[in-house]
């Protein structure tokens, strides 16, 4: 079967009743833009004599992401999310906002209201001796290499076997994550446990999408970050570790060469010995730079289901607890 029905004046004129553009009520916004992906949709079908079997495949394909919650997961995997990044650093470039550390993807997996501590944080509230130490630390500062006292630094990663705390309940709650206030230097440091990479849990919804396009649902070993402080723009960003086989070649589209940061191996560090850590560490600098706006909505970060800060129980199952 192979026919063309597409942009025959019965399906234009049924994908505008569909869309509700004869209908007085509702959201025109909201009309609109189903109405385009709708139309989009439909030529698809025509386009690639999409059968009812394949169709209602899809179907069950998309209820069996929702039922584990990982349409948050399977976003960034089809460079949704690295795609709104290009578009806000595109509104950035045009508004002349230059300068600052780039930004990249948040994922799903941040929880609200971790613990707060001033210019320093220990991270590894459980023990991980699989991992080698990390001794984290950095300075924030302004486009014009000002030191930015008091900026919000949060930071979260997952442990050495690639999990993250909330979402793996056998961890204490908010281990690996923290609020760290930056000192008078603008200056933060953390002792944490070098994370680990991880992958798409195997067979899920999002792992069988992935194979279909004969890709892998890995990413490399990173840390997440928010930055923020008062007349800057809010930062929402990660580092991805060197070395790692999936530093080039990560699922999720979040590696950026500027966000790309090798770990260095020391016998001992002054700083963390001061800390209690007597015996090797993993340093891993990350100095940020924040970019000046006079605009409220820019210094915070954008709307989104959360754990912990929305309503919205979404995103305590994002990805289920194997992420
Ligand atoms: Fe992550």
């Amino acid at each position: 079967m192979s026919v063309k029905i597409y942009d025959t004046p019965e399906v234009q004129n049924f994908l505008k009743t569909v869309a509700g553009l004869d209908q007085a009520g509702g959201s025109d916004r909201g009309k609109q833009i189903i109405h385009r992906i709708l139309s989009d949709l439909y030529r698809t079908i025509d386009d690639f004599d999409i059968s009812a079997d394949e169709y209602w495949a899809a179907v069950s394909m998309l209820n069996a992401l929702g039922q584990v919650s990982q349409f948050g997961l399977l976003s960034p995997g089809l460079g949704f999310d690295h795609y709104m990044d290009m578009r806000m650093d595109a509104a950035d470039l045009e508004a002349q906002r230059t300068g600052g550390t780039p930004r990249t993807i948040e994922g799903p997996l941040y929880v609200a209201g971790a613990p707060e501590t001033e210019g320093f944080a220990r991270m590894d509230d459980d023990p991980d001796t699989a991992g080698d130490t990390m001794w984290l630390h950095g300075q924030v500062r302004d486009t014009a290499g000002n030191p930015i006292a008091g900026a919000k630094v949060e930071i979260w990663h997952c442990n050495s076997l690639g999990r993250y705390s909330f979402f793996d309940q056998s961890q204490t709650p908010y281990n690996l994550r923290r609020t760290i206030i930056a000192d008078n230097d603008g200056r933060y440091s953390a002792l944490s446990v070098i994370p680990s990479g991880y992958g798409v849990p195997e067979g899920a919804p999002t792992d069988q999408i992935l194979k279909m396009l004969g890709r892998h649902g890995e990413r490399p070993a990173h840390i997440h970050y928010f930055v923020s402080a008062p007349g800057q723009q809010h930062l929402t960003t990660q580092i991805n570790l060197a070395g790692d086989k999936y530093t080039y070649d990560d699922f999720a589209f979040a590696t950026r060469e500027e966000l790309v940061v090798e770990g260095k191996r020391l016998e001992q560090h002054a700083e963390a010995k001061k800390h209690g850590v007597d015996g090797p560490v993993t340093e891993v600098v990350f100095d940020i730079e924040l970019s000046p706006t006079d605009a409220d909505e820019l210094q915070e970060r954008h709307k989104r289901a959360r754990a912990l800060e929305s309503e919205s129980a979404d995103s305590q199952l994002a990805a289920t607890a194997t992420v």
